[in-house]
């Protein structure tokens, strides 16, 4: 019988995109989340904290393929390093990481953790791959719907994304989970380029509201990286499937005519 794949994160957005991919694959899944479960349809929960250092050596156990899908706003690269520690001592073959595009060149605290969970891996000796991904829709959708309520809604001027759909993400990461080592490999982005305004605008149109909006400045040298497009890769990089309006149609159950003759504003 084929060893577990350890999936940390796999409660979250994207591991729940590829918990059943693994499983479609004929592979036993083992998720590590601090707040357990009862297994079910093949996969086992084992609880632990990664950040507390606690669960990893049983999570671990016969474990020869992990994805580290695990994530939060602080304490990346300290959960990074934990997990790189403890892999490194056992007999796991494949060290599989989703990471974020740019993380070297928007100069952010939280991308800077980034860098240091991408090293962490790389420095674990264990033979590893790293993707690199852009924004989630789903993460785009709830910025842009937090920022539609207010009554004007502030657009920073020149930045742009290229939002990427957590299914199409998913799918490349169990391709890789399953394929050999492969260090960094191109990042991968939604298919478009996006304003903000325009995925602002799109939400507003499935919604079928209507709001102004002021066009803001970001200051110092995040401002500045994002006018430069340093958050993008738009050379080099794979490309997912599915669009923001594919994905806003879908989610919030509107005709895709509505946001395709919406007209510029
Ligand atoms: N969201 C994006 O747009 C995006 C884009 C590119 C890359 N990424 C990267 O993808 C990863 C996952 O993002 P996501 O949007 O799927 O996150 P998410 O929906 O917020 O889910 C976070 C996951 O991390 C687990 N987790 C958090 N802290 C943990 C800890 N201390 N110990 C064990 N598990 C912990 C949670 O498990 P439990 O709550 O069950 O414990 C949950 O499954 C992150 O590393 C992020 O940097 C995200």
């Amino acid at each position: 019988m084929a060893a577990p794949i350890l999936v940390t994160g796999g409660t979250g957005t994207i591991g729940r995109q590829v918990v059943p991919l693994l499983r479609d694959a004929g592979r036993d899944v083992r998720v590590l989340t601090r707040h357990g479960r009862e297994p079910a349809d093949g996969v086992e929960y084992v609880t632990g904290d990664l950040l507390k250092n606690e669960g990893i050596e049983a999570a671990l156990d016969g474990v020869e393929i992990v994805l580290h899908l695990a994530g939060s706003n602080k304490g990346d690269d300290e959960v990074a390093r934990n997990l790189a520690q403890a892999v490194a001592r056992t007999r796991v073959k494949h060290l599989v990481l989703i990471s974020v595009i740019a993380a070297d060149r928007v100069p952010l605290a939280w991308m800077k953790t980034q860098v240091e969970t991408e090293r962490a891996v790389v420095e674990s000796g264990v033979p590893y791959t790293i993707l690199r991904a852009a924004q989630f829709h789903d993460l785009v959708l709830k910025v842009v719907e937090s920022m539609a309520k207010m009554p004007v809604v502030p657009i920073p001027g020149g930045l742009r994304f290229q939002p990427v759909d957590a299914r199409d993400v998913a799918a490349r990461l169990v391709q890789l989970a399953l394929g050999e080592p492969a260090g960094r490999v191109p990042d991968l982005a939604g298919p478009k380029v996006y304003g903000l305004k325009e995925l602002v605008r799109g939400y507003l149109e499935v919604r079928g509201k209507r709001r102004p909006t002021m066009p803001v400045r970001i200051p110092g040298k995040a401002g500045r990286a994002y006018r430069a497009a340093g958050n993008l890769t738009l050379d080099g990089a794979d490309h997912g499937t599915r669009t923001w309006e594919d994905f806003l149609v879908e989610r919030l159950g509107q005709p895709k005519e509505i946001l395709t003759s919406a007209p510029a504003r």
